[in-house]
């Protein structure tokens, strides 16, 4: 993983290189049963290099404490491991010049279960589906469980999606 994460470090695959202040490798236990995928960093991120450590982050946190786990306990990780500009989705070859670290850092830690935070690292899994239709849902994809949730974003300003992120998390628990 040191290697991986010094490749993301240094890479030039894309634009993205030209605009990031820190690229966003990942954190966690490298023997993590769960690896949570986001989009990809934000400015909290960029400044940081750490995942997921802005204002959905500590929600994250919070649902991840509701089912007694902590950071330490899993993987997470971003489909583009940099920032895009003002926050746009990143595009089809960013996601596509950097997917081959993901899989490498599936390759690595083998979880058991991948849960996707959000519209477009559910679209890795499941090109075709509504998030609204799968979301919390088990699916067996060759040795993983893949589980699609919303991003923790979409509860910071409403408690109608919060209560789903939470109750998706049980699902998590159950598992
Ligand atoms: N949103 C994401 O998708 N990933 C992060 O790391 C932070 C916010």
């Amino acid at each position: 993983m040191d290697s991986i994460r010094n490749e993301i470090i240094n890479c030039t695959k894309c634009n993205l290189c030209k605009t990031r202040n820190n690229a966003v490798p990942g954190e966690g236990s490298l023997k993590a049963k769960i690896m949570f995928i986001g989009e990809a960093p934000g400015a909290n991120e960029d400044r940081d290099g750490i995942p997921f450590c802005g204002r959905s982050g500590s929600l994250l946190n919070s649902m991840l404490e509701s089912i007694e786990l902590t950071r330490k306990d899993v993987f997470i990780t971003n489909i583009v491991k940099c920032r895009p500009p003002e926050n746009r989705d990143p595009n089809e070859i960013e996601i596509e010049r950097c997917s081959p670290f993901l899989k490498l850092q599936f390759d690595i830690i083998k979880p058991k279960i991948i849960c996707t935070l959000g519209r477009l690292s559910m679209s890795l899994f499941f090109k075709d589906k509504k998030i609204s239709e799968i979301h919390g849902k088990k699916f067996k994809l060759s040795q993983y469980t893949v589980i699609p949730m919303y991003h923790p974003a979409v509860g910071l300003y409403n408690p109608n999606m919060k209560k789903i992120l939470f109750e998706d998390f049980l699902m998590l628990k159950n598992l």
